[in-house]
């Protein structure tokens, strides 16, 4: 069997957790290079994955500067560090996994789209489209299933400790170091969604705010961090309950590279991961609702929610001759053709990696830089698209729910990306 190369940039959560790991278990494909500037998760990776000390760069430029040394490579940096890799490894003839969002504003799509390399090149890891569960479901709603698509309901429950710990304390806690939530979290949604309906979306409409994570709902007693917090026993989204319990899993992984209980105190001690939720600098938006109207006038809803005790998507998909209810965290999909029997499926259930997204998503790559399949299924293309709906949403957002098109953010034409 031929064997790919891969390098990774960003040996973080996604490069070490997600990508270096699943890799690593593959017979066809060798991780060859990492870039990471960040020292101990530089060796940790090089360790764990055996790269050679050469092969070793703490910086994507620095990897960059090199010949191409791999046939792949995964862009893992965080948000704001994407579209300058990838335009440039681009350029250089890498083929190429970015992680999503693709950019943070409309006018960096633009840049993106202005590079000619970058078309047929990338591969973007909106995951969800790579687990059994969205592929079920997307194969009843083309097979005709539910007769003619009418509309759809999706809700994405963050989890109210997911939420606290990436939104509120973490990485995408702020719009000028991120983005919005709605970008950050929900492009995937809005990628699913628009590769449900399989039409272009031509207006949105969006109302929601940060509801409660600010020092207007801080109880009275509360100190600024967790650790010596006297009410901290009555807060479910104390760092202590978080973090200094069993797991040692996500989210637990991303406060320290050294797992063991003195660093993990050390870490909510000192670090971002221990500050009262209602004391932290977090303005992200923790609870938002958008109308997405497509271009046959079929309607998707979708709320995003911290204020949940699951982590899942549920939705509600409505045909003129059935109806499709799933929960994406347990893999059950009804299935309710009417006047018929009530059919009930259990998708294959895939224990972290996104539900089997992460594991569907390597596997397309590998088999894309193998060339045993020429297209992928996440386009650079498709998730501009998407991007665009969620810039969109946000702009209506913050218009009080003023409908907005897509397209209003850089007159981008269908024509313009087909062309591509
Ligand atoms: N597809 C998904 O479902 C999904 C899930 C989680 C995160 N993400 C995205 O993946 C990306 C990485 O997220 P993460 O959770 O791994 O974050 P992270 O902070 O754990 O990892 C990012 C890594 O990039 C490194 N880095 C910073 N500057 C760099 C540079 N100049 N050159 C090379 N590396 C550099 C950081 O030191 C860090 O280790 C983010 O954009 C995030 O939004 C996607």
């Amino acid at each position: 069997m031929s064997e790919v190369s891969v390098s990774i940039v960003g040996a973080g959560n996604r490069g070490y957790d997600a990508y270096g790991n699943i890799l690593s278990h593959r017979e066809d494909t060798r991780v060859v290079a990492v870039a990471e500037p960040d020292e101990e998760k530089r060796v940790r990776f090089a360790k764990a994955y055996g790269i050679d000390r050469e092969m070793c760069f703490t910086d994507w430029k620095e990897l960059l500067a090199k010949d191409r040394l791999s046939d792949g490579i995964i862009i893992a940096t965080p948000d704001r560090l994407h579209v300058d890799p990838l335009i440039e490894f681009a350029k250089k003839g890498y083929r190429i996994l970015l992680e999503k969002p693709i950019a943070q504003s409309a006018d960096d799509v633009l840049k993106i789209l202005d590079c000619k390399e970058t078309s047929g090149r990338v591969i973007v890891a909106h995951v969800l489209r790579y687990t059994p569960f969205y592929k079920t479901v997307k194969t009843f709603i083309d097979e005709g299933k539910i007769g003619k698509l009418i509309g759809l309901e999706q809700t994405e429950k963050i989890g109210f400790f997911h939420f606290a710990h990436s939104y509120v304390r973490g990485n995408w806690r702020n719009e000028k170091e991120s983005g919005p939530t709605i970008l950050t979290k929900s492009c995937h949604d809005a990628d699913i969604l628009h590769w449900l309906t399989g039409r272009a979306c031509k207006k949105v409409i969006s109302r929601g705010k940060l509801y409660y994570f600010n020092e207007q709902n801080k109880p009275q007693d509360a100190s600024n961090r967790c650790l010596n917090c006297p009410v901290e026993k009555f807060c479910p989204y104390s760092a202590v309950k978080i973090y200094l319990q069993d797991n040692t899993d996500w989210p637990v992984s991303v406060i320290s590279t050294d797992r063991s209980l003195k660093a993990r105190k050390k870490a909510i001690k000192y670090g971002p991961y221990g500050r009262c939720v209602y004391s932290s600098d977090n303005d992200v938006v923790d609870h938002q609702t958008v109308f997405f109207v497509f271009d046959n006038d079929v309607i998707a809803s979708f709320t995003m929610s911290a204020f949940t005790g699951k982590i899942t998507r549920t939705l509600n998909i409505y045909g003129s001759h059935g109806e499709i209810i799933g929960d994406l965290e347990s893999g059950n999909i009804e299935l309710n053709i009417f006047g018929k029997e009530k059919k009930k499926y259990e998708v294959e259930k895939i224990s972290g990696g996104h539900s089997g997204g992460d594991y569907g998503l390597i596997e397309e790559f590998v088999a894309w830089l193998r060339n045993d399949k020429n297209f992928v299924s996440t386009t650079l293309e498709n998730s501009i698209h998407s991007h665009m709906m969620a810039f969109a949403a946000e702009h209506s957002r913050r218009l009080d729910g003023a409908a907005v098109s897509p397209g209003y953010f850089a007159n981008l034409k269908k024509s313009d990306l087909n062309e591509r």
